[in-house]
């Protein structure tokens, strides 16, 4: 059985041994940048500097929620808009394999130009195993680069310190709660974010929907949880498709993009099935979606993919 208090006292002291300058981490403010932020700051204090990065791929009112949370936990604390980089970068850019390698490279690069000015030489991230499980290696193959792994690039400056590479999801979940973190009990969220709930490019207009599609899927499955209608499940959320359908508004022809609804069960997103909630919740959802997204959406799927075959995001 794993031992959360065990695991803090240990990471807290290996910490100490292994870092010994400044060190950054990158937090997103989910669970694992999370607990990763709260063991180094009991090891290292002041030392620490976070670092959280608005890419422009955030869920809504996201960025600002996280901000509160740096201060909370009193953190030493920065925030960088760079959701202009971000956008430019992926301009033109299709597929999933890139889009994760290049948000992972400027992440880095993000982080080295702070390094620089801090003289920082280390950089905390909350890479948990299924992310380097996944993201392959000699022996494994490539099912997808998680954006702290496989999205890193060749030639890095800073000292990677990983405290909960060894965990998997569940376990860190122990940990935040013996260190009674708020999100303990948050879904995953991955860092490349939005962006790879956009299938295909990458643009403003299509950020915007999705993130608008992904708050109304969290809302009305939470409510419906709340009332007993159904359990909540591990994770939840919308994917914009780039293909447009056919639609009718009144008397009115629409065409528009699909959004799809992933709703999934899992322990340790290694293997997951889709989530069977009921019916009336998926009509509020997809009448929610079309409504407000009127002109921009008119169709709305469920995906019924377990994993595998399929894998939890859609890129
Ligand atoms: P997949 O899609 O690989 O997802 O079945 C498994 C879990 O990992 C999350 N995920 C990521 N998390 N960086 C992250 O921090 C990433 O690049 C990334 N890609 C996927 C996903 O949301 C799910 O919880």
């Amino acid at each position: 059985m794993f031992n959360a208090e065990k695991f803090i006292e240990e990471s807290v002291a290996k910490i100490k041994q292994e870092v010994t300058g400044k060190a950054l981490i990158a937090f997103s403010g989910g669970v694992d940048s999370t607990v990763c932020a709260a063991l180094v700051d009991r090891a290292i204090g002041e030392q620490l500097v976070a670092v959280h990065v608005d890419t422009g791929f955030m869920r809504k009112n996201e960025s600002v929620n996280v901000e509160k949370l740096m201060k909370k936990m009193n953190l030493n604390y920065r925030f960088v808009d760079a959701s202009e980089k971000f956008y430019n970068a992926l301009k033109g850019v299709e597929d999933p394999e890139e889009k994760r390698k290049i948000i992972g490279e400027k992440f880095i690069r993000i982080f080295e130009e702070i390094a620089e000015e801090e003289k920082i030489e280390f950089l905390v991230q909350g890479t948990i195993a299924p992310d380097w499980i996944e993201s392959g290696d000699k022996l494994r193959d490539n099912i997808k680069s998680h954006h702290n792994v496989g999205g890193l690039p060749e030639r890095m400056k800073l000292k990677i310190v990983e405290p909960l590479r060894d965990l998997y999801k569940d376990e860190v979940r122990k940990i935040a709660r013996a260190l009674k973190l708020p999100v303990s009990e948050r879904q995953p969220f991955p860092g490349p974010g939005l962006a790879i709930r956009v299938i295909g490019e990458v643009t403003p207009e299509r950020v915007e929907i999705v993130r608008e599609a992904c708050d109304i899927v969290e809302k009305e499955i939470e409510a419906a949880a709340e009332k007993g209608l159904m359990e909540l499940p591990w994770q939840y959320f919308a994917v914009l498709l780039p293909v447009k359908t056919v639609g009718v508004h009144g008397d009115r022809r629409a065409y528009g993009y699909v959004i799809a609804i992933r709703a999934v069960q899992s322990i340790d997103a290694m293997t997951c099935a889709f989530s069977k909630i009921p019916f009336d919740v998926i009509d509020r959802i997809s009448t929610r979606i079309t409504n407000t997204l009127k002109d921009k959406v008119n169709r709305v799927v469920y995906d019924v993919t377990n994993k595998p075959p399929g894998t939890v995001e859609w890129e």
